[in-house]
């Protein structure tokens, strides 16, 4: 009877992460982008601003979207952009890379992005972006 109780509570469970996963919006995330990241950010492959183009970010190696001067921390950071490395960056730039020129937390801009639900939401975003 225990195994049996330990058995549901596991497929519950991963019921339950499943659904999380599955409820990360990319529309949503296009929204938060929009707010959020836009002023900085195109997403027009080349199309660089006061910071670089996230066309097809998602799996790149970081700081390296041509015609855009990256600091040497993002530089030498040695960074591929994937679901964990974008999650740390937006939660906070400074403390995933320390001295990158992304606003963060503390300064002005207010960077980073307390809410673990918009951070996957705008990372499921970013993930649909084509590079060209
Ligand atoms: C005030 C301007 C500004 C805002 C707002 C901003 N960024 Fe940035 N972002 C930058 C700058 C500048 C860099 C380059 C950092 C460096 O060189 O250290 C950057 C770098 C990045 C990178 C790394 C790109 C690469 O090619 O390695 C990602 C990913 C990123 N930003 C995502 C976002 C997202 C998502 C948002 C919105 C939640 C956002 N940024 C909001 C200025 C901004």
């Amino acid at each position: 009877m225990k195994i049996f109780n330990l058995m549901t509570l596991c497929a519950v469970a991963s019921v339950a992460l499943v659904s999380t996963a599955a409820a990360q919006s990319a529309d949503r995330g296009k929204t938060l982008f929009t707010s959020e990241c836009a002023a900085c950010h195109s997403v027009t492959p080349g199309q660089n601003g006061i910071g670089p183009s996230l066309a097809g970010v998602y799996g790149m190696h970081a700081a390296t979207t041509p015609g855009f001067h990256f600091s040497v921390a993002l530089q030498t950071a040695n960074i591929v952009w994937t679901d964990d490395q974008l999650e740390k960056f937006l939660r906070d730039p400074e403390i995933a890379v320390a001295g990158t020129k992304m606003p963060h937390p503390g300064t002005e801009m207010h960077m980073g992005m307390p809410s673990p639900v918009d951070r996957g939401d705008l990372i499921a975003y970013l993930r649909s972006l084509p590079r060209s």
